[in-house]
């Protein structure tokens, strides 16, 4: 991918699943990487050093806004700006809707979306100032299509893309970008709370692709986004779902 060499790079939920294969796919990629999440990330940050990557730890609670301040000045305190942030970091509480409780809602509403604005105004100003920066943000097919189970998960991803789509209208013309990526059905921890019935019978069976995807290709479409590739994109979202959609 162009342009990602020396960039420096925050991504949310880097700990595990998707986010830790996008930390080593954009070290991979020249760029530099702040693993950030509230579980613990120097697994993340010690396989890109094996590769020979350069990648910090933070730990952050993106539901908190002081902690996502700490967070972004600790980046830039290290590394000396912020380019690309990746809103990654993400939960489930899955319930059928008349099963589901008010914290369920609160939790999932908390972490998918109040986090997801909270780490993009604490990158904005650098963004701003430097005139240059790429927000993006992980919705889901779920966000799309809605899914069974999951009326809180769907608020959320499908709430990110008209924050994204919003943010594009009203800061394109500051040089900044902002895409969403909606993955289907990937093999992490997320997916592993499905019940495997549920999984076989009445996911599995409708993906054309017949599997799960992988986190790097989910990586991938991360990498392509926050390239020079992908400079005239805005505001958009990417699917990357074996086809499950159609
Ligand atoms: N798609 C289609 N059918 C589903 C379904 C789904 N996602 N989830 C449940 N069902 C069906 C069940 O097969 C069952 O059907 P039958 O009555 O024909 O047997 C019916 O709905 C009721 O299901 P349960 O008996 O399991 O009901 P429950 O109240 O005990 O549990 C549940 C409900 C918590 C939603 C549980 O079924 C569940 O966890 N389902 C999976 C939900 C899901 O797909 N989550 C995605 C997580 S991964 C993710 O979110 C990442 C992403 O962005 C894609
Ligand atoms: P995962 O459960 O493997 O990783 C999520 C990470 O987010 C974890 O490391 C966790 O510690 C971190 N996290 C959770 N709450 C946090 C908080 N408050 N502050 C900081 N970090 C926090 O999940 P996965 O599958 O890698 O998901 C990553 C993103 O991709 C999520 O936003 C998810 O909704 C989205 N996604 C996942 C899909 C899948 O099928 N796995 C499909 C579509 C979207």
């Amino acid at each position: 991918m162009r342009g990602l060499k020396n960039k420096v790079i925050i991504i949310t939920g880097a700990a595990s699943g998707i986010g830790k294969a996008t930390a080593l796919r954009f070290a991979e990629e020249g760029a530099k990487v702040a693993v950030a999440d509230f579980g613990d990330g120097t697994a993340t940050v010690n396989e890109v050093t094996a590769n020979g990557g350069e990648a910090v730890y933070v730990n952050v609670n993106v539901t908190d806004t002081d902690s996502v301040k700490a967070m972004v000045e600790k980046v830039v305190a290290v590394f000396g700006k912020v380019d690309v942030l990746i809103n990654n970091a993400g939960i489930t509480k899955d319930a059928m809707m008349k099963k589901m409780t008010r914290e369920a809602w609160d939790a999932v509403i908390n972490v998918n979306l109040t986090g997801v604005f909270n780490c993009t105004s604490a990158v904005l100003p650098y963004m701003l100032e430097q005139k240059s920066g790429v927000v993006l943000t992980s919705s889901s097919v779920v966000g799309i299509y809605g899914n069974l189970g999951q009326t809180n998960y769907a608020a959320t991803k499908w709430g990110v893309i008209g924050m994204t789509k919003s943010w594009a209208k009203e800061m394109a013309r500051n040089g900044l970008r902002f895409n969403c990526v909606a993955p289907g059905f990937i093999g992490t921890d997320m997916v592993k709370k499905i019940p495997e019935q549920v999984l076989q019978e009445k996911i599995l069976v409708k993906v054309p692709a017949g599997r799960l995807g992988e986190p790097e290709e989910i990586a991938a479409a991360f990498a392509f986004l926050a390239s020079d590739d992908a400079k005239f994109i805005n505001g958009t979202v990417l699917s990357v779902d074996g086809a499950c959609t159609l």
